[in-house]
């Protein structure tokens, strides 16, 4: 079966957004960073990207934010669409949009289990970089929000790996354009 077949509706996603009681104001994120993520794949030309998982994807990525706004989000997510039989490429979106995403010492260090939840294709990529240019629904560069995140919370060796991986993310994808 092809993933288009099994992905919900962009209607079905909202609804299901809704009925997990995913707050407002993370649906109208989610709506921008979808149409952040969007216009990162249309600047893409020598890639065939599967447009419909990035537009999904970028809807439901913070659907464990239903339950908690702790790093937990990024697996109760991927778990809420694996039970609910939605495709693992949905559910891993989720899992790997976490900052750059975190490799088993990152996810250790916040309380997560000891594994990898680093995005590897390219919707994965997509969606992680677009949520980071996403602050709330304010679009900022991703200097300006490690810049932020840094004199929050000093220059954490988790927080500078993630700003390492997203400017890679970043140069992948302006190779593509
Ligand atoms: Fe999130």
């Amino acid at each position: 079966m092809d993933i288009e077949d099994i992905l919900p509706s962009r209607d079905i996603a909202f609804e299901l957004l809704k009925k997990k009681k995913v707050p407002y104001h993370v649906r109208k994120h989610s709506i921008k960073v979808a149409e952040k993520a969007l216009e990162i794949v249309e600047s893409i030309k020598s890639v065939k990207l599967n447009n419909d998982l990035v537009e999904i994807g970028s809807l439901l990525h913070d659907i464990g934010r239903s339950k908690t706004h702790g790093f937990n989000h990024a697996l109760i997510g991927g778990k809420i669409l694996k039970e609910m039989g939605y495709p693992s490429e949905l559910a891993r979106i989720c899992e790997t949009h976490i900052l750059g995403g975190l490799d088993k010492v990152d996810a250790k260090s916040v309380g997560l289990p000891e594994k990898n939840y680093l995005p590897n294709t390219l919707e994965e990529k997509i969606i992680c970089l677009a949520d980071k240019m996403m602050a709330g629904t304010k679009e900022v560069t991703i200097e300006e929000r490690f810049n932020k995140w840094f004199s929050k919370y000093g220059r954490t060796d988790i927080l500078v790996k993630a700003k390492k991986r997203i400017d890679a993310i970043q140069k992948e994808i302006e190779d593509l354009q």
